[in-house]
């Protein structure tokens, strides 16, 4: 049975990230063939378009591990209504220089945590159409908005069972979502 390679995108940087939990929560969820890799986007430097004909070597493993993969994973928070910095930055540098984007095709899940109450919903949205730009073919549903409260995650880290059928039935779409691609 082929692996299916997941590059997942955690767009906080915090040590304690709930979306970083989730992630790895979430991937505990997965069919036995897939295989979760989380990519390092703090360690990038700011997008400068100076740099398209000499990029660093963060940015070429980026791009080198996006490619390789058949999916993506985006699990975000919302700063200010909208997807935090060093997401975009992650996004502008894989899709140049031009004409030499990694994103067309990958098809990608989106999900996103907060202790607000719209559970990252805007910050979805604005990275939808990022995407979509990008020619990433995003999951539509189900919608993932997730409000942070206590009881979200048991004692080690899994997805309590109150919210186990509703991370299993997200995974299982996704993870046809992304055969369907793969085919
Ligand atoms: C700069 C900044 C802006 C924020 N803006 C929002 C926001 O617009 N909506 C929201 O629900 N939470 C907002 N928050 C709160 C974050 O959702 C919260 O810090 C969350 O824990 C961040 O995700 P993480 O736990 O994965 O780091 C903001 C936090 C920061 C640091």
């Amino acid at each position: 049975m082929a692996n299916h390679q997941i590059a997942v995108i955690v767009s906080s940087l915090r040590r304690d990230s709930f979306n970083r939990k989730m992630a790895t929560a979430l991937e505990k969820l997965a069919p036995p063939d897939f295989v979760f890799q989380h990519l390092d986007i703090g360690a990038l430097p700011l997008y400068n378009q100076d740099d398209d004909s000499n990029p660093a070597e963060s940015v070429k493993h980026l791009k080198s591990a996006i490619l390789a993969a058949q999916g993506l994973l985006f699990v975000t928070p919302e700063y200010n209504r909208g997807i935090p910095g060093v997401l975009k930055n992650a996004i502008d540098h894989a899709s140049r220089p031009y004409g030499q984007s990694v994103w067309a095709g990958k098809p990608a899940g989106i999900l996103g945590v907060t202790p607000g109450t719209i559970g990252t919903a805007l910050a979805q949205q604005q990275l939808r159409s990022v995407l979509a730009y990008l020619d990433v073919p995003i999951l539509g549903q189900p919608e993932m908005y997730i409000q942070a409260k206590d009881g979200l995650f048991d004692n080690a880290g899994n997805i309590a069972e109150g919210s186990r059928k509703l991370f299993q039935s997200w995974m299982d779409q996704y993870a046809a979502w992304v055969k369907k691609h793969a085919a």
